[in-house]
């Protein structure tokens, strides 16, 4: 067997993404085949939240955004969506001296107005509290969608216009992402879905445009250390050519 250290050992740290995007999935399910409630399954989640960010932030990972909670979950059952809630809240809290031990950055991207007031405090809390770290920034993605995020945009964005101080003729991919949630964080160079569904689900879809997607069967409570190393060991062997052909990359290298 394959040891967590073996395969870290793999991994080439000067070509690590800067920005690993994941798509938490299969709590659902991993409860469900031990006979749980789908709840059992979020809880059990956060062991992986925990193992990943600390994984991410060892290796020297600079940003980790984990879907927490898309704009679609609020139309989950009533006592699944105040579960997961309450758990955010229980987690935010119980882990932000870990964040700090760590050196560790929280933010936040998604419509937050949306969130309750009681979330919403701790969140900010833990934001504020963590503001100074510098190590690894940990971006929850919370009653986020991609097509929100660029809607917003697009609504600041033709605002500006009104108001004459944006010439539409001056409107490029640059003025679009320096309106997004988050414009300072590069965009993910890696995305990772677990549990075995090749989606995107309105993550990241702007940022998305050039990530090497990674799908894992694994399910989301599941999901360890190694599994991280293997999305980015697998990462590393792939070539990235940005719409550039192969030749073209080897004549930059050269
Ligand atoms: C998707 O699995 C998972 C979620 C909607 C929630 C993820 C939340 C956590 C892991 C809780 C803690 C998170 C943080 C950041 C503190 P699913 O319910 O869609 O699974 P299924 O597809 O098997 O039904």
């Amino acid at each position: 067997m394959t040891t967590d250290n073996e395969l870290r050992d793999q991994i080439d740290l000067q070509k690590l993404p800067a920005h690993i995007a994941i798509i938490m999935d299969g709590n659902g399910r991993w409860a469900k085949q031990r006979g749980h409630d789908r709840v059992f399954g979020h809880q059990h989640g956060v062991e992986a939240v925990r193992q990943t960010a600390e994984a991410a932030a060892e290796l020297g990972v600079k940003y980790l955004t984990l879907y927490a909670f898309s704009t679609e979950n609020w139309n989950r059952p009533k006592a699944e969506v105040d579960a997961l809630m309450s758990l955010l809240v229980h987690t935010i809290h119980g882990e932000l001296k870990t964040l700090n031990d760590n050196n560790i950055r929280l933010r936040a991207i998604g419509d937050l107005k949306s969130m309750s007031s009681e979330v919403l405090a701790q969140l900010n809390e833990a934001i504020a509290n963590t503001a100074n770290n510098n190590r690894m920034d940990l971006i929850l993605a919370l009653s986020y969608s991609g097509q929100w995020e660029i809607t917003e945009a697009v609504r600041t964005i033709a605002i500006a216009v009104k108001d004459g101080t944006l010439n539409p003729d001056d409107i490029d991919e640059a003025t679009i992402s320096s309106n997004m949630n988050a414009p300072d964080i590069p965009d993910p160079e890696l995305m990772i879905r677990t549990s075995g569904e090749y989606r995107v689900s309105n993550y990241y879809l702007w940022q998305l445009a050039y990530s090497e997607l990674y799908f894992t069967n694994v399910l989301w409570p599941d999901f360890r250390k190694n599994d991280l190393y293997e999305a980015i060991i697998d990462y590393q062997k792939r070539e990235r050519r940005f719409g550039q052909t192969s030749e073209q990359l080897t004549n930059i290298k050269g």
